[in-house]
C-alpha cells in the first residue's frame, strides 16, 4: 500500500523523543510521524486523526503506558500497540500484557525499531476486512481449555510448584503457548533466543513471572465451555497436538535444521489459532459457518473465505505477527491451507505443517490429503512427492503411539 502510515511516539522524557525523531528523519517520506509527551497529549492527537501504531513508553507521570493503551485498545482497536521501555519497567510491563502487540527494549536500535513498525504494517494487508482486522487488533487473549486453565492456577498457586509442570501445562494448550511466545520474543525480556518447545518458553521466563501473569496480570483465561458452538473444543486442541508433534516428526526426518524443526512443531500446534479467535470472538457467526462446511462437506476454510472473506490461516497469522512471532511460524499458520501462495521455497516449517495437518485430518476421514486445494501440486514444486507415503507412516506411527505430547 502505497499511502503513508501514521506513527504515534510516546514519551515524557524529550531526549528520547528529540533521538526518536533524528534516528527516524529519514522515513519521512513512508511514515507520517507525530510524537507526544504524555498519555493525555497522545490521546488528543489521536481524536483528530487516527494512527497506525502507536509507540509508547511506560512510565510516565499522570497516564502511564499500561493506562494509555488500554485506552487506545478500546477507543481505536485498530492501532497496533507497540511499548518502548526501559528494563526497569517489568512490574508494569506484566500489567500491560493484554493491551500490547510488542515490546521493545530502551535504548533501541533504529533498525529493531524499523523492523518491527514495518513488519506491524506490512501485516495489515494480510487482512482486508476491516471489520476483521479490528477484531483482531483488539484480542488482547486466547481462551484456553477450562481444564487445562484450573490445572496451570492450581500449579502456581501451590507452594511447591514446579516450572516444569507449568511448562507442560502450557505446551498442551494452544492459547498459552501463543501468549508466552509473544513474550519470549520480545526484545524487552531480553530473550531474544531460539526457543525450541513452550516449556521451554516457560522455564526461560522464570517461574515468578509466570506466576505473575497467571495470577496478577491474568493474561490468560478460559473459555466458558456453553459459549463456543462453533466447534468442539477438546478436538481442536487434540488435533494441534498431534499436528505439532506430526510436523516436528516430518522435519526431523527431513533432516531440517532444528530451527525449522522446532518451528514446525510451534507452528503445528498454533496453526489453527485463528478458529479459536473466530470462535471466541464471532461466536454466533462462526458457528454457522461452521455447521455450513460440515452439512456440505465442503472445506472449512473455503466456507470462511465465502462468508467472511478470509480464512482462519490468515486470521491466525494475522495476530501471531502482531504479536512478533518469528516469520517461519506465521508463514505456517497463513499458508497451511494453500501452500502454494507462499513464496518460501524448499522445505519449510510451512511444509511440515500443511502435510501433518491433512495427514491428521485424513486419519480421521476430515479434510484429507486428496481434498486439499494444491498439496500434490505443492509437493511436486518442492521435488517432494515421493516422500508422502513414509510422512504418511510418520503421522501413523505418532497417532498410535501416543507420542502426541
Ligand atoms: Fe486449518
Ligand atoms: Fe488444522
Amino acid at each position: 500500500m502505497s499511502t503513508k502510515k501514521r506513527i504515534l511516539f510516546v514519551d515524557d522524557d524529550p531526549n528520547v523523543l528529540g533521538g526518536l525523531r533524528r534516528m527516524l528523519r529519514n522515513l519521512r517520506d513512508e511514515w507520517d510521524m507525530s510524537f507526544a509527551d504524555g498519555g493525555e497529549s497522545a490521546l488528543r492527537l489521536m481524536e483528530q486523526q487516527p494512527f497506525d501504531v502507536v509507540v509508547s513508553d511506560m512510565r510516565m507521570p499522570g497516564m502511564n503506558g499500561a493506562q494509555l493503551l488500554t485506552e487506545v485498545m478500546r477507543r481505536w482497536p485498530r492501532t497496533v500497540r507497540i511499548v518502548l521501555s526501559g528494563q526497569s519497567d517489568r512490574e508494569m510491563i506484566l500489567r500491560s500484557v493484554g493491551p500490547t502487540h510488542q515490546y521493545l527494549a530502551k535504548p533501541c536500535d533504529a533498525e529493531v525499531l524499523k523492523g518491527v513498525v514495518y513488519r506491524a504494517c506490512e501485516l495489515r494487508d494480510l487482512l482486508s476486512d476491516e471489520n476483521l482486522k479490528t477484531l483482531v487488533t483488539r484480542v488482547a487473549s486466547l481462551p484456553s481449555l477450562p481444564d487445562l486453565y484450573l490445572q496451570i492456577v492450581e500449579e502456581v498457586q501451590s507452594p511447591d510448584a514446579s516450572i516444569q509442570k507449568i511448562g507442560d501445562i502450557i505446551a498442551r494448550d494452544v492459547g498459552m503457548t501463543a501468549k508466552l511466545l509473544q513474550l519470549v520474543n520480545s526484545a524487552f525480556f531480553g530473550l531474544r533466543r531460539h526457543v525450541p518447545h513452550p516449556a521451554m518458553a516457560a522455564s526461560l521466563l522464570g517461574l515468578d513471572t509466570v506466576k505473575a501473569l497467571v495470577l496478577t496480570a491474568q493474561v490468560f483465561s478460559s473459555f466458558e465451555s456453553g459459549r463456543i458452538r462453533a466447534f468442539a473444543l477438546d478436538g481442536l486442541w487434540r488435533h494441534s497436538v498431534a499436528v505439532g508433534a506430526i510436523a516436528r516428526k516430518i522435519a526431523a526426518a527431513q533432516n531440517a535444521e532444528p530451527q525449522v524443526v522446532d518451528f514446525a512443531l510451534l507452528g503445528g500446534l498454533l496453526h489453527d489459532v485463528g478458529r479459536l479467535i473466530l470462535a471466541a470472538n464471532l461466536p454466533a457467526e462462526y458457528a454457522q459457518v461452521c455447521s455450513a462446511s460440515d452439512g456440505r462437506g465442503a472445506l472449512l476454510w473455503q466456507v470462511e473465505r465465502e462468508k467472511l472473506g478470509t480464512t482462519h490461516g490468515e486470521v491466525g497469522a494475522y495476530l501471531l505477527g502482531l504479536w512478533g512471532l518469528p516469520d517461519p511460524i506465521v508463514e505456517a499458520v497463513a499458508y497451511h491451507h494453500m501452500p502454494t501462495r507462499c513464496l518460501a521455497r524448499g522445505f519449510t516449517p510451512l511444509t511440515a505443517v500443511h502435510v501433518a495437518d491433512a495427514l491428521e485430518l485424513e486419519s480421521h476421514g476430515g479434510e484429507g490429503l486428496p481434498a486439499a486445494e494444491d498439496t500434490a501440486g505443492y509437493l511436486a514444486r518442492e521435488g517432494l512427492s515421493e516422500r508422502l507415503e513414509s510422512w504418511r507412516r510418520l503421522a501413523a506411527e505418532v497417532l498410535a503411539g501416543g507420542g502426541v505430547t
